[in-house]
Protein backbone atom coordinates (compact mmCIF):
# COMPACT_ATOMS: atom_id res chain seq x y z
CA UNK A 1 0.00 0.00 0.00
CA UNK A 2 1.42 3.21 -0.95
CA UNK A 3 -0.17 6.63 0.24
CA UNK A 4 0.45 9.99 -0.74
CA UNK A 5 0.08 12.63 1.76
CA UNK A 6 -0.25 17.09 0.35
CA UNK A 7 -1.61 20.09 2.02
CA UNK A 8 -2.90 22.81 -0.35
CA UNK A 9 -4.19 26.41 0.66
CA UNK A 10 -3.14 28.49 3.92
CA UNK A 11 -1.67 26.14 6.84
CA UNK A 12 -3.97 25.87 9.93
CA UNK A 13 -2.94 24.73 13.39
CA UNK A 14 -3.30 20.93 14.09
CA UNK A 15 -2.20 20.05 10.90
CA UNK A 16 0.83 18.71 11.89
CA UNK A 17 -0.76 16.68 14.13
CA UNK A 18 -2.75 14.85 11.65
CA UNK A 19 0.80 14.62 9.25
CA UNK A 20 2.15 12.75 12.14
CA UNK A 21 -0.58 10.67 12.84
CA UNK A 22 -0.49 9.73 9.51
CA UNK A 23 3.22 9.00 9.35
CA UNK A 24 3.28 6.83 12.94
CA UNK A 25 0.41 4.69 11.45
CA UNK A 26 2.00 4.20 7.69
CA UNK A 27 5.69 4.37 8.31
CA UNK A 28 7.81 3.62 4.97
CA UNK A 29 4.36 3.31 3.37
CA UNK A 30 3.50 7.13 3.51
CA UNK A 31 4.81 9.74 1.00
CA UNK A 32 4.26 13.35 0.98
CA UNK A 33 4.10 16.00 -1.74
CA UNK A 34 6.02 19.14 -0.72
CA UNK A 35 4.35 22.19 -1.27
CA UNK A 36 0.81 20.79 -2.53
CA UNK A 37 -0.31 20.59 -5.68
CA UNK A 38 2.09 22.84 -6.97
CA UNK A 39 4.83 19.83 -5.55
CA UNK A 40 2.20 17.24 -7.44
CA UNK A 41 2.74 18.65 -10.58
CA UNK A 42 6.62 18.70 -10.26
CA UNK A 43 6.91 15.39 -8.72
CA UNK A 44 8.77 16.67 -5.34
CA UNK A 45 7.39 13.59 -3.63
CA UNK A 46 9.80 12.05 -1.06
CA UNK A 47 9.23 9.80 2.01
CA UNK A 48 7.34 11.36 4.56
CA UNK A 49 9.83 10.70 7.34
CA UNK A 50 11.89 13.29 5.43
CA UNK A 51 9.97 15.98 6.48
CA UNK A 52 10.96 14.90 10.50
CA UNK A 53 6.83 14.67 11.37
CA UNK A 54 7.50 13.84 14.52
CA UNK A 55 9.28 16.83 15.56
CA UNK A 56 6.11 19.52 14.60
CA UNK A 57 3.27 17.02 15.85
CA UNK A 58 2.19 19.59 18.49
CA UNK A 59 3.30 23.06 16.61
CA UNK A 60 1.47 25.02 14.43
CA UNK A 61 2.74 25.46 10.76
CA UNK A 62 2.89 22.42 7.96
CA UNK A 63 6.19 20.74 7.83
CA UNK A 64 5.69 18.95 4.54
CA UNK A 65 4.58 22.96 3.11
CA UNK A 66 2.06 24.19 1.59
CA UNK A 67 0.71 26.35 -1.23
CA UNK A 68 -1.64 27.68 -3.44
CA UNK A 69 -1.62 26.53 -7.11
CA UNK A 70 -3.25 27.88 -9.75
CA UNK A 71 -1.75 25.61 -12.47
CA UNK A 72 -3.28 22.70 -11.32
CA UNK A 73 -6.38 23.95 -12.55
CA UNK A 74 -5.28 24.48 -16.06
CA UNK A 75 -5.61 20.92 -17.80
CA UNK A 76 -1.72 20.85 -18.70
CA UNK A 77 -0.75 21.53 -15.19
CA UNK A 78 -3.79 18.62 -14.31
CA UNK A 79 -2.68 16.41 -15.93
CA UNK A 80 1.22 16.62 -15.21
CA UNK A 81 -0.44 16.13 -11.40
CA UNK A 82 -2.70 13.24 -11.99
CA UNK A 83 0.19 11.50 -13.86
CA UNK A 84 2.16 11.64 -10.28
CA UNK A 85 -1.22 10.84 -8.01
CA UNK A 86 -1.82 7.62 -10.48
CA UNK A 87 1.49 6.20 -8.95
CA UNK A 88 -0.47 6.15 -4.99
CA UNK A 89 -3.02 3.71 -3.92
CA UNK A 90 -4.47 6.52 -2.20
CA UNK A 91 -4.41 10.75 -2.05
CA UNK A 92 -4.89 12.51 1.23
CA UNK A 93 -5.50 16.03 1.10
CA UNK A 94 -5.85 18.33 3.65
CA UNK A 95 -7.17 22.02 2.96
CA UNK A 96 -9.65 23.86 2.27
CA UNK A 97 -12.54 24.32 -0.71
CA UNK A 98 -10.52 24.57 -3.34
CA UNK A 99 -8.74 22.21 -2.55
CA UNK A 100 -11.85 19.82 -2.66
CA UNK A 101 -12.34 20.37 -6.15
CA UNK A 102 -9.15 19.76 -7.19
CA UNK A 103 -9.84 16.32 -4.61
CA UNK A 104 -12.97 15.84 -6.70
CA UNK A 105 -11.06 15.92 -9.76
CA UNK A 106 -8.68 13.62 -9.16
CA UNK A 107 -11.00 10.93 -8.21
CA UNK A 108 -12.96 11.49 -11.15
CA UNK A 109 -10.29 10.22 -12.96
CA UNK A 110 -9.92 7.01 -11.11
CA UNK A 111 -7.58 8.28 -8.10
CA UNK A 112 -8.47 7.45 -4.65
CA UNK A 113 -8.71 10.38 -2.49
CA UNK A 114 -9.21 11.40 1.20
CA UNK A 115 -10.14 14.91 1.61
CA UNK A 116 -9.78 16.02 5.33
CA UNK A 117 -11.08 20.13 6.31
CA UNK A 118 -8.49 21.98 7.39
CA UNK A 119 -8.31 25.92 7.13
CA UNK A 120 -8.46 28.49 9.69
CA UNK A 121 -11.34 30.28 7.80
CA UNK A 122 -13.54 27.68 8.57
CA UNK A 123 -15.55 27.96 5.25
CA UNK A 124 -15.61 24.35 3.96
CA UNK A 125 -19.34 23.78 2.18
CA UNK A 126 -19.41 19.59 3.55
CA UNK A 127 -18.00 20.57 7.37
CA UNK A 128 -19.22 22.67 9.75
CA UNK A 129 -15.93 22.83 11.76
CA UNK A 130 -12.38 23.09 9.71
CA UNK A 131 -9.34 22.16 11.58
CA UNK A 132 -7.68 25.04 13.30
CA UNK A 133 -10.52 27.52 13.29
CA UNK A 134 -10.42 27.38 17.18
CA UNK A 135 -6.65 28.24 17.26
CA UNK A 136 -7.60 31.14 14.97
CA UNK A 137 -10.00 32.74 16.99
CA UNK A 138 -8.27 31.88 20.15
CA UNK A 139 -5.49 33.88 18.90
CA UNK A 140 -7.24 36.78 17.84
CA UNK A 141 -9.29 37.01 21.91
CA UNK A 142 -5.49 36.47 23.50
CA UNK A 143 -4.40 39.68 21.23
CA UNK A 144 -7.31 41.47 22.36
CA UNK A 145 -7.29 40.58 26.14
CA UNK A 146 -3.41 41.22 26.05
CA UNK A 147 -3.17 44.56 24.56
CA UNK A 148 -6.38 46.65 25.83
CA UNK A 149 -5.10 46.87 29.36
CA UNK A 150 -2.34 49.05 27.38
CA UNK A 151 -5.06 50.56 25.72
CA UNK A 152 -6.63 51.91 28.81
CA UNK A 153 -3.86 52.84 30.58
CA UNK A 154 -3.58 55.76 27.91
CA UNK A 155 -7.22 55.96 27.15
CA UNK A 156 -7.22 54.58 23.77
CA UNK A 157 -9.02 53.09 21.54
CA UNK A 158 -7.47 49.96 19.28
CA UNK A 159 -9.07 48.86 16.02
CA UNK A 160 -7.71 44.96 15.54
CA UNK A 161 -8.11 43.30 12.09
CA UNK A 162 -8.85 39.52 11.78
CA UNK A 163 -8.01 36.39 8.98
CA UNK A 164 -11.48 35.42 7.23
CA UNK A 165 -10.56 36.01 3.14
CA UNK A 166 -14.07 36.03 2.29
CA UNK A 167 -16.11 34.87 5.46
CA UNK A 168 -16.82 36.25 8.58
CA UNK A 169 -17.09 33.39 10.57
CA UNK A 170 -13.78 34.23 12.36
CA UNK A 171 -14.97 37.82 13.28
CA UNK A 172 -18.23 37.04 14.42
CA UNK A 173 -16.44 34.23 16.93
CA UNK A 174 -14.34 36.91 18.30
CA UNK A 175 -16.83 39.38 18.49
CA UNK A 176 -19.22 36.72 20.71
CA UNK A 177 -16.34 35.90 23.22
CA UNK A 178 -15.10 39.49 23.21
CA UNK A 179 -17.70 41.89 22.92
CA UNK A 180 -16.20 44.78 20.58
CA UNK A 181 -17.69 48.33 20.76
CA UNK A 182 -18.02 47.66 17.41
CA UNK A 183 -17.50 44.37 14.81
CA UNK A 184 -16.75 45.11 11.11
CA UNK A 185 -17.19 41.60 9.37
CA UNK A 186 -18.81 42.99 6.19
CA UNK A 187 -19.52 46.15 3.91
CA UNK A 188 -22.53 47.14 5.71
CA UNK A 189 -20.99 47.25 8.79
CA UNK A 190 -19.10 50.46 7.83
CA UNK A 191 -21.70 52.86 9.25
CA UNK A 192 -19.18 55.31 10.28
CA UNK A 193 -21.79 57.95 12.12
CA UNK A 194 -23.05 54.68 14.01
CA UNK A 195 -19.53 53.48 15.16
CA UNK A 196 -18.42 56.83 16.34
CA UNK A 197 -20.90 57.27 18.25
CA UNK A 198 -21.14 54.10 19.62
CA UNK A 199 -16.47 54.40 20.40
CA UNK A 200 -17.51 57.84 22.01
CA UNK A 201 -19.96 56.30 24.46
CA UNK A 202 -17.92 53.30 25.52
CA UNK A 203 -15.18 55.46 25.64
CA UNK A 204 -16.45 57.76 28.15
CA UNK A 205 -17.80 54.42 30.54
CA UNK A 206 -14.53 52.66 29.87
CA UNK A 207 -11.57 55.16 28.87
CA UNK A 208 -10.81 53.16 26.25
CA UNK A 209 -12.92 50.87 23.28
CA UNK A 210 -11.92 48.22 20.50
CA UNK A 211 -13.07 47.81 16.99
CA UNK A 212 -13.05 44.46 15.32
CA UNK A 213 -12.95 44.59 11.85
CA UNK A 214 -12.52 41.56 8.95
CA UNK A 215 -9.54 42.03 6.62
CA UNK A 216 -10.64 42.68 2.79
CA UNK A 217 -13.50 45.21 3.67
CA UNK A 218 -11.41 48.54 3.68
CA UNK A 219 -7.86 49.01 4.02
CA UNK A 220 -6.97 49.38 7.59
CA UNK A 221 -5.70 52.89 7.50
CA UNK A 222 -8.24 54.54 5.62
CA UNK A 223 -10.55 52.92 8.22
CA UNK A 224 -8.94 54.85 11.39
CA UNK A 225 -8.21 57.84 9.36
CA UNK A 226 -11.97 58.28 8.37
CA UNK A 227 -12.75 57.10 12.17
CA UNK A 228 -10.16 60.12 13.50
CA UNK A 229 -12.04 62.66 11.39
CA UNK A 230 -15.30 62.14 13.84
CA UNK A 231 -13.65 61.01 17.15
CA UNK A 232 -11.13 63.79 16.49
CA UNK A 233 -10.09 63.57 20.56
CA UNK A 234 -9.64 60.09 20.43
CA UNK A 235 -5.90 58.10 20.30
CA UNK A 236 -6.93 55.34 18.10
CA UNK A 237 -4.56 52.32 17.56
CA UNK A 238 -4.32 49.66 14.95
CA UNK A 239 -3.30 46.11 15.32
CA UNK A 240 -3.46 43.13 12.81
CA UNK A 241 -3.62 39.90 14.27
CA UNK A 242 -2.96 38.29 10.64
CA UNK A 243 -0.60 35.46 10.64
CA UNK A 244 -0.31 35.00 14.48
CA UNK A 245 -3.72 33.15 13.84
CA UNK A 246 -2.39 30.69 11.61
CA UNK A 247 1.36 30.16 13.46
CA UNK A 248 -0.29 30.21 16.86
CA UNK A 249 0.30 26.83 19.00
CA UNK A 250 -2.70 24.48 18.34
CA UNK A 251 -5.20 24.52 21.33
CA UNK A 252 -6.12 21.43 22.88
CA UNK A 253 -9.42 21.61 21.38
CA UNK A 254 -7.88 21.20 17.45
CA UNK A 255 -5.67 18.94 18.78
CA UNK A 256 -7.87 16.52 19.69
CA UNK A 257 -10.03 17.30 16.12
CA UNK A 258 -6.81 16.06 14.73
CA UNK A 259 -6.72 12.97 16.37
CA UNK A 260 -10.57 12.30 15.13
CA UNK A 261 -9.91 13.44 11.75
CA UNK A 262 -6.91 10.74 11.74
CA UNK A 263 -8.94 8.49 12.79
CA UNK A 264 -11.28 8.61 9.36
CA UNK A 265 -8.40 9.19 7.06
CA UNK A 266 -7.50 5.30 8.77
CA UNK A 267 -11.16 3.72 8.03
CA UNK A 268 -11.34 5.87 4.58
CA UNK A 269 -8.01 3.86 3.44
CA UNK A 270 -9.25 0.81 4.28
CA UNK A 271 -11.94 0.95 2.17
CA UNK A 272 -12.21 0.87 -1.99
CA UNK A 273 -14.39 4.27 -1.94
CA UNK A 274 -12.73 6.73 -4.57
CA UNK A 275 -13.69 9.86 -2.83
CA UNK A 276 -14.52 10.09 0.94
CA UNK A 277 -14.34 13.54 2.54
CA UNK A 278 -14.09 14.11 6.62
CA UNK A 279 -16.67 15.64 7.44
CA UNK A 280 -18.35 17.37 10.72
CA UNK A 281 -22.15 17.42 11.37
CA UNK A 282 -23.85 18.04 14.12
CA UNK A 283 -21.09 18.38 16.35
CA UNK A 284 -20.04 14.71 15.31
CA UNK A 285 -17.25 13.71 13.42
CA UNK A 286 -17.34 10.98 10.48
CA UNK A 287 -16.42 9.92 6.93
CA UNK A 288 -18.63 10.44 3.92
CA UNK A 289 -18.14 8.95 0.46
CA UNK A 290 -18.78 11.08 -2.36
O1 LIG B 1 -7.18 30.76 3.87
C1 LIG B 1 -6.76 31.11 5.13
C2 LIG B 1 -6.23 32.52 5.17
O2 LIG B 1 -5.53 32.65 6.38
C3 LIG B 1 -7.27 33.63 4.99
O3 LIG B 1 -7.98 33.91 6.16
C4 LIG B 1 -6.39 34.77 4.54
O4 LIG B 1 -7.12 35.70 3.80
C5 LIG B 1 -5.38 34.09 3.69
O5 LIG B 1 -5.28 32.76 4.14
C6 LIG B 1 -4.00 34.74 3.73
O6 LIG B 1 -3.16 34.04 2.88
P1 LIG B 1 -1.61 34.32 2.70
O7 LIG B 1 -0.92 33.79 3.92
O8 LIG B 1 -1.25 33.59 1.47
O9 LIG B 1 -1.47 35.80 2.60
Amino acid sequence: MKILLLASGGDAPGMNKIIFNLFKKYKSNIWACEGGFKGLIEGKISSLSRFEPEKFKNQAGCCIKSARCLEFKTEKGFKKGLKNAKKFDAVVILGGNGSFEGAKRLASKGVKVVFVPVTIDNDVEISEYSLGFHTAVKACCDAIYNIMPSMNAFNRCCVFEVMGRKYDKIAFAVAQVTNPDALISNEEDLNFSKISKIVRKNFKNNNSSFIVIRENILNLNKFVSTLKTMVKDIDIKTFVVGHLQRGTKPTRVDLKKANEFSKCIFKSIKTKNMLDAVTVKGGKTFLKEY
